[in-house]
């Protein structure tokens, strides 16, 4: 479902105007739509339905907490990697009791302040992190219920940055170990081992790496029981793919939720799950304009408003995003380098890439960019992070304003001896 649509040659989001909005709001900014992360978490509890399971929205792909709110009144838990995560998950309403903490460097800190807000579970990565873990939940007196995130060295076939079930890859217990380790777990206080836990890679558009991976941990939770542990949660994370390119056709949620029926169904877990990308990706436009059109000897090169700094993928993992003009055109399809004001060759969304002649002025938007888009971005060239606003049916809010040349600037502190 595309909840950005043309309708006369105008864009819209939803039931607004995407021209509308950035009369109001100057662009760069990003653009989010309720229906769709509506309608995509929908889909996953839909699929999972007859299945004792708990969403938990990976908040790392879009932290906005209006996004977080929206996915967490539909009754979405959180799968977070760091403290300041985790008190934006509490802030925006989703309860303790409904996250999962993941990440291979949680500090003594981050579990203790975990552990006072009572979190669902602690995927444990490491051994080291496991002693530590044990030591701070004793200390407090408490206990903390953990799965083993495992790495089942299984090729997810996507980019290598986002790759992450591979054994040369620094995520999860190194599966030979993980018998062992369990043994040990056993036997610390303050420890309460409850099920497995993996998360292969991002961007998955296959189903079979997800079911090599699967069908080895659930052989795994076999051989646990019978080593005497009570597991009773598989925590199976993300990486469900998403389209990017209107051809795409990565897998429905139903048939994955039918091959993790098929190959966890008889082990009686809890299925926990962390989609990211499927819930926001597609719910989120960059809207731009065309500052320049310079005409270079071999390109012609097309200077938006927006730059790497506000969208990193196509730079940093040469991710293909669709770019549409917000209002059509009967003009000719020319071929234009897409590129921002940023001092780098990378600076680039897009090369060669055939579009409706432009003019200075004009709005693009670049398509699905609500994962990993806005939380990846930086103040690189002291540019100003860029607003994201919310859209419901013909409603919006402004969700994250624009900060202030001062507010950036004064981040900065002089060193002492630099103002004598
Ligand atoms: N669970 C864990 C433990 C993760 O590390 C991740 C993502 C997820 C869940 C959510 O995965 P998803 O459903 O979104 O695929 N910046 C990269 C993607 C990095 C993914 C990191 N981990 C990109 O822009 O493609």
């Amino acid at each position: 479902m595309n909840f950005f649509e043309h309708r006369d040659g105008e864009m819209f989001a939803e039931n607004i105007k995407v021209s509308e909005i950035a009369k109001s709001i100057s662009t760069p900014f990003y653009l989010y739509s309720t229906a769709s992360l509506t309608y995509q978490f929908n889909q996953i509890k839909e699929a999972f339905r007859n299945t004792d399971h708990l969403i938990c929205y990976a908040v790392k792909a879009n932290t906005n907490q209006a996004v977080i709110k929206t996915l967490g009144d539909l009754g979405a838990g959180a799968d977070v990697v760091s403290e300041g995560e985790m008190r934006r998950v509490l802030k925006a309403g989703i309860p303790a009791c409904k996250i999962v903490y993941s990440g291979v460097a949680k500090t003594a800190q981050e579990m203790t302040f975990a552990l006072e807000q009572g979190i669902y579970q602690f995927n444990v990565e490491s051994e080291p992190e496991l002693y530590q873990l044990s030591e701070v939940a004793s200390s407090m007196d408490k206990t903390a219920d953990i799965t083993f995130r495992v790495n089942p060295d299984v090729d997810a076939k996507t980019h290598a940055k986002i790759s992450t079930g591979k054994s040369e890859n620094k995520f999860g217990i190194p599966w030979g170990n993980v018998r062992e380790i369990c043994q040990r777990a056993s036997k610390l206080p303050g420890i309460n081992l409850v099920g497995l836990d993996l998360h292969i890679g991002s961007q998955i558009t296959k189903l079979e790496p997800f079911e090599e991976a699967f069908t080895l941990v659930a052989g795994l939770v076999k051989l646990l029981r019978e080593d005497g542990h009570n597991i009773t949660r598989l925590d199976l994370g993300g990486g469900l793919g998403i389209s990017y390119e209107c051809n795409d056709l990565p897998p429905l949620p139903s048939d994955y939720a039918k091959m993790v029926k098929r190959v966890t169904e008889h082990l009686g877990c809890r299925i926990i799950l962390e989609p990211g990308r499927f819930l926001v990706g597609n719910a989120g436009i960059l809207v731009s304009t065309v500052v320049y059109i310079k005409d270079g000897e071999e390109r012609k090169f097309l200077i938006v408003d927006a730059a790497m700094n506000d969208l990193i993928r196509p730079s940093m993992y040469d991710a293909y995003h669709e770019i549409v003009p917000v209002l059509e055109s009967n003009e000719e399809i020319l071929l234009y380098d897409i590129v921002g004001p940023v001092c780098e060759t990378g600076d680039s969304f897009a090369s060669n890439r055939p579009i409706t002649s432009m003019k200075t002025g004009d709005l693009l938007a670049i398509r699905s960019v609500g994962a990993y888009g806005a939380v990846m971005s930086s103040t690189y060239n002291t540019r100003k992070l860029i607003p994201e606003v919310l859209v419901k049916d013909d409603k919006f809010a402004v969700v994250r304003p624009r900060p202030t040349y001062e507010e950036i600037i004064n981040l900065d502190h002089i060193a002492p001896w630099l103002s004598e």
